[in-house]
């Protein structure tokens, strides 16, 4: 299908085909990547500007290096040593970026809403590289191509999101995806942190581990997200650990064949043994790989490409 976005905000407002489409563009990215010649002009002569008011690793970099190999021109900013730390609102900021021939600003924020409020003031694409405890669509975007390389299809997996579902908007985003590409998703962690209310969004709940991963063909970890905690949502770390964790003897009860993800930063000997995140079955490094073609693939598309250019030296 073609893409007709500018923005890339959400994964609950985008259709399956969508999604399908950047899955489709990505794995084209992909290709390229294992070419001598990594590079393609597709953004040769736009400036993204990455905007990250909040820390990051695997999202921050990926995304420099995805426009960097699309030709782009890049600029970095933190809010630490920007004038949003002067008290200059999101708003000038954004409209700032612009004048400065910003064509797309890719936005990562503790206020969910944070990248649609920027959407709506500035001309320029917004991709939300994370806001708050709302969403995280590349993310998803990410974990759902890894799941159809390792897996084939995502239609009638058994996918098990485990972990702090409460506080996380990687949990939120793979949910969306993962219904609308037809998987069945249980969620599972702490009553405190898996409330029954995300039955709303076509998810089974339980709070009862062995029951989440007996039949898992996926088991997606999340991490405590400490830094949104209000409240401690459970008495220990170790009690979490032996509650919620997934442990070697727990990973040996899996299916033969199922695979364990982690959008990362891992907390070894918390949620997952450190030998099951080094692991063969365990997806995390290969996830990391993928959001770069993920990345590409969406900065491609919300700029109005369609045909995938020569690369370029
Ligand atoms: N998965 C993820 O968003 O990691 P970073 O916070 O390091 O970007």
């Amino acid at each position: 299908m073609n893409w007709s976005r500018k923005h890339l905000l959400d994964i609950e407002s985008l259709k399956a085909e969508e999604i399908l489409t950047i899955l489709d563009t990505a794995r084209a990215f992909k290709a390229v990547g294992e070419r001598t010649i990594k590079k393609v002009p597709a953004l040769s002569g736009r400036t993204v500007v990455n905007l990250f008011v909040e820390p990051s690793t695997r999202t921050r970099i990926s995304f420099e290096l995805a426009a960097m190999r699309l030709n782009a021109d890049v600029i970095n900013f933190t809010a630490e040593s920007s004038s949003l730390r002067k008290g200059e609102t999101l708003r000038d900021t954004g409209k700032t970026l612009e004048a400065l021939s910003a064509d797309i600003i890719v936005i990562r924020h503790s206020a969910e809403g944070a990248p649609h409020l920027l959407s709506r003031v500035v001309d320029c694409s917004v991709i939300n590289a994370g806001d708050g405890a709302h969403e995280h669509p590349t993310q998803a975007l990410l974990d759902t191509f890894t799941i159809v390389e390792k897996k084939g299809e995502i239609r009638g997996l058994n996918v098990t999101i485990l972990g702090d579902i409460l506080y996380s908007r990687v949990a939120r985003s793979n949910i969306w995806a993962l219904t609308k590409l037809g998987a069945k998703v249980t969620l599972c962690g702490p009553p405190t942190l898996v409330p029954r209310i995300f039955e709303q969004m076509g998810c089974k709940v339980t709070h009862n581990i062995d029951e989440a991963l007996a039949n898992a063909d996926v088991v997606d970890l999340l991490r405590i997200q400490h830094e949104r905690q209000r409240l401690s949502a459970f008495p220990s770390i170790g009690e979490y650990r032996s509650l919620f964790g997934l442990t070697t003897e727990r990973f040996n009860r899996l299916k033969k064949d199922a695979i364990v993800m982690h959008p990362g930063p891992i907390n070894r000997g918390v949620e997952i043994d450190s030998e099951i995140a080094d692991h063969p079955r365990s997806t995390i490094l290969d996830q990391v790989t993928n959001g770069l073609a993920i990345r590409m693939a969406v900065m491609f598309l919300v700029t109005g490409g369609s045909t995938l250019p020569k690369p370029t030296n």
